[in-house]
């Protein structure tokens, strides 16, 4: 009994590993152990030599042991008839065919390479709308009415409400941010902009901005200046210069706009700087004591600087895009160009 026992164990281990590869194998396997001369047979036969009071039980352990042989023979034979009925088997060892995925667009990724390099130093993210009231996207500005610097960006109106514009600048967001805050603030507000030009390589009916906004107590144009060049070397690498014109714009005062040294021919001149060494890549300036006025920030306690740049002015000169057209024809070639960014 005890070796009837032993054989049993063993062939049952070999039958739970067993799996077999294709149709011949598991014909082999049922000759071998459900076959007319097979294991299961041969077995049962051996019954006769075990004791009769043991009988019962080893008669047990074999039928379950059969059981087990006959079940792993259907349930392959299944699978394989299943397989069979599909045609032409799968082989699975084939690699798969790639799914053709999507890239990132260029304008995203530099909007990502922006706000990171700022989130680095403190600041956070704040979006606002697209379509905007008068008072965030000019009035509170310190453009009211009539004011002649609102000629400076054409603005799209929106037919339904003498009020509302599509926002000319990521300025707009800034206002609201203040709106909604006291200081210390620190916000970079990256979003679409729209302004009334005609489409051409150099200028575009909608853009991408961002814009920041610092305000707490001692801030300084040196913080401005400071926060700036930071920005432009993680951008385009250590070696850049950068250099502040005076300009005008009616929330901050002073106002400036500042230059990089040309990344493409490192000031020799090319025609991306126009031959002159230098890019102009946004405005920024002190915080007008208006607009802190405008959102009841004391002026007398707080200051602030704020800024704007263009994304696709960026992106231009980090990858030479050289026509504002392409990034909205959605040419595939020239998206997977930033496939690896
Ligand atoms: N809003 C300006 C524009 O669209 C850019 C700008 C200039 C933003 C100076 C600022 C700033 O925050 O301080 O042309």
């Amino acid at each position: 009994m005890s070796s009837l026992h032993e054989q049993i164990q063993q062939y049952e281990a070999e039958i739970t590993a067993f799996t077999p590869i294709d149709a011949t194998e598991l014909e082999n396997f049922r000759i071998r152990f459900l076959g007319t001369k097979g294991i299961v047979k041969q077995l049962s036969t051996e019954m006769k030599n075990v004791p009769p009071e043991q009988r019962k039980e080893a008669g047990m352990l074999l039928n379950s042991f059969k059981q087990l042989a006959e079940g792993k023979y259907d349930a392959h034979k299944d699978m394989q008839q299943a397989g069979a009925s599909k045609g032409p088997s799968v082989d699975i060892t084939l690699p798969g065919t790639p799914l053709p995925t999507g890239t990132r667009h260029p304008l995203r990724i530099v909007e990502n390479q922006i706000v990171s390099i700022f989130e680095k130093i403190g600041f956070s993210v704040a979006t606002g709308p697209e379509i905007e009231d008068d008072w965030h996207n000019f009035t509170s500005l310190n453009m009211p009415e009539h004011h002649p610097a609102r000629d400076m960006q054409d603005t799209f109106y929106v037919s339904q409400n003498p009020d509302w514009v599509l926002r000319t600048h990521t300025s707009s967001t800034q206002a609201r941010v203040m709106e909604n805050q006291q200081p210390p603030i620190r916000v970079i507000c990256p979003g679409r902009v729209y302004r009334n030009e005609t489409i051409s390589a150099r200028a575009h009916c909608f853009f991408h901005q961002c814009e920041g906004l610092y305000i707490d107590k001692d801030v300084s144009f040196a913080d401005l200046k400071q926060t700036l060049y930071y920005f432009v070397t993680e951008m385009f690498g250590e070696d850049t210069k950068v250099r502040f014109r005076p300009s005008y714009f009616p929330f901050t005062e002073p106002s400036a706009e500042m230059d990089i040294s040309c990344t493409v021919c490192g000031g020799s001149g090319c025609s991306l700087c126009k031959h002159t060494g230098w890019v102009e890549i946004l405005g920024c300036g002190m915080v007008h004591p208006n607009m802190l006025r405008n959102f009841n920030i004391d002026p007398e306690v707080y200051t602030g600087y704020a800024f704007g740049l263009g994304v696709e002015r960026i992106t231009q000169i980090k990858y030479q895009v050289n026509d504002l057209r392409l990034y909205s024809q959605n040419d595939v070639r020239f998206l997977r160009q930033f496939q690896s960014l």
